[in-house]
């Protein structure tokens, strides 16, 4: 199929940029959305009453249904921890191309500070948790990418050019 997949840490632009690539024309999917759409509630929500495994079969399930609706030409953005479910990356690679769109902890920092709708980053100081949850994922979202994006101070547009140039 010719979907791209948007993978990456929380705060490193995939929604924004898959908005930005839906105003171009392509057909957008955030798979955060389409979860909380079929569970008629917030990911918040899913996290407190259910717990993060519960979130994570929802992931799978999501690209499973994804999968099997046989989208194509799709921008697809994923939770930045999708990846981490080993049964999800091969799902990937049936999707599509795979992008992962690269930041610093200080961007990422930045960009989150103020949030408080991602549970993984609550409580404590959301520095170390950033730089924690990087150490555990970075090696797997270069695995698992066919393309890597440094996104620091660069435009929707010039990362679009470059998904496009290399995919
Ligand atoms: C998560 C990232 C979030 C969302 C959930 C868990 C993660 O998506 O799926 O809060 O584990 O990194 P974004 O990457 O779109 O923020």
């Amino acid at each position: 199929m010719g979907n791209i997949i948007l993978i990456g840490f929380m705060g490193s632009g995939k929604s924004s940029v898959g908005r930005y690539m839906h105003r171009k024309g392509y057909a957008f999917i955030d798979t955060d959305s389409y979860i909380e759409k079929k569970e008629k509630r917030k990911i918040k929500e899913i996290f407190a009453t259910d717990g993060e495994a519960y979130f994570r079969s929802c992931e799978t399930r999501a690209l499973e249904e994804i999968i099997a609706e046989g989208k194509d030409d799709f921008v697809i953005a994923v939770g930045g921890g999708l990846v981490m479910t080993p049964a999800n990356q091969p799902l990937l690679h049936k999707l599509g191309k795979v992008v992962y769109l690269r930041a610093t902890v200080d961007t990422l920092l930045s960009r989150l500070k103020d949030d408080s709708n991602r549970p993984l980053l609550q409580g404590g100081t959301m520095r170390e948790k950033i730089e924690t949850l990087m150490e555990q994922r970075e090696a797997t979202y270069k695995k698992v990418a066919d393309l890597v994006v440094d996104t620091d101070n660069r435009s929707f547009e010039h990362i679009y050019r470059i998904i496009k140039k290399h995919i």
